[in-house]
């Protein structure tokens, strides 16, 4: 079993894959600087936390010369679409730049390989559904664009230095930990599902609906929801896959599944049997209007199989974990 650094290992996909791979018996070091990251999302009380930046070139050395790791998994990364148009600085110093510090000291102490966090959103507006591994990328946005650039940098430190790397494209990561310790926490919510869960509970206001207007069967926005654990699960995979010395590759992973914001909807009253309540707003900015996963090549080469493909599961895993978080509040 190797040791593995998980980088932001205290936000939503991170404290679950930290749980997985503890589970699984892998040796483990986590890196946050909780700046939306929570302690607290660490449940398994031995696991090592470093509470420190990962643009950290210092604290890097320190790390790489001082343990040997096998693999880097690397989730930490601003993710609202919006905040990226409005504060682009910020995205590209916390995303593009931090990353190639990373990617500089992993280089330097010959660690590797990598495990990368990317998103639909280096895609842009698709060109066609479902989306596979050739669609041209062309995003539309400094936060798909940060990913983008990555993607980039990743081709070209393989080149070379050979670094090998696994970028994951997440569609619409959801649900929470099957054994409802671990869910989807962030500050602000922007997500469809915990928004919607909130407004079951009265703890915010009604959900908006953002557009009934879309070229979709029902007007409303169609995504592909993935269950975070499904998520983690491709992480292992794709190091095995590297670790058996695979070529550096990209994956999208979803469900190949679209659901639209209603049927989300839908879906919450069903498994909460309670009516959600919900109000029609405008189009958000920079929402398309379908974003579907083709996710075989991560299915047949990585041997990728989700197992809580059904929205319900999701959205039932999601209610038991915002039921009790709600509680603690
Ligand atoms: N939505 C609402 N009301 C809300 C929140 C969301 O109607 O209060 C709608 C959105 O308009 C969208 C859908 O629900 O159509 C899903 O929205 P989310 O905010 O849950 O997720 P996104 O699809 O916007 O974003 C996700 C990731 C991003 C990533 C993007 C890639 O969270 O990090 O997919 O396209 F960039």
């Amino acid at each position: 079993m190797g040791k593995i650094l998980v980088v932001g290992a205290c936000g939503y996909i991170g404290s679950i894959m930290a749980a997985q791979l503890f589970k699984a018996g892998y040796d483990l070091v986590l890196l946050d600087d909780l700046s939306t990251g929570f302690e607290s999302s660490i449940v398994d009380v031995n696991l090592k936390l470093v509470i420190g930046d990962v643009g950290d070139r210092a604290l890097l050395d320190l790390l790489f010369s001082t343990e040997k790791f096998h693999g880097v998994l690397h989730f930490a990364s601003l993710i609202q679409v919006g905040e990226s148009v409005l504060k682009p600085a910020q995205y590209y110093r916390s995303n593009v730049a931090k990353t190639l510090t990373l990617l500089e000291a992993m280089v330097e102490h010959d660690v590797g390989p990598l495990i990368f966090s990317s998103t639909a959103a280096v895609f842009g507006e698709p060109e066609y559904s479902p989306i596979d591994e050739a669609h041209r990328q062309a995003p539309i946005n400094p936060y798909g664009a940060s990913k983008f650039m990555i993607e980039r940098m990743l081709e070209d430190f393989d080149r070379a230095y050979g670094l090998k790397s696994v970028a994951l494209r997440y569609f619409n990561a959801a649900g929470a930990d099957p054994e409802g310790r671990i869910g989807e926490r962030h500050d602000p919510e922007t997500h469809l599902i915990p928004l919607a869960l909130h407004a079951v509970l009265g703890v915010r206001p009604p959900l908006k609906v953002f557009g009934r207007d879309y070229p979709t069967p029902d007007g409303t926005c169609v995504r592909d929801y993935i269950h975070v654990t499904d998520l983690a699960e491709a992480h292992l995979r794709a190091l095995e896959y590297l670790w058996a010395g695979n070529p550096s590759a990209r994956f999208n992973l979803g469900n190949g599944n679209g659901f639209s914001v209603q049927e989300v909807l839908d879906a919450v009253e069903r498994v909460t049997g309670r009516p959600v309540p919900s109000e029609d707003a405008p189009r958000r900015a920079g929402d398309p209007a379908n974003l579907v996963a083709d996710s075989r090549a991560a299915k047949s080469v990585l041997g990728w199989n989700p197992q809580y493909a059904d929205i319900d599961t999701i959205v039932a895993h999601a209610w038991a974990w915002e039921q009790k978080r709600v509680k603690l509040l």
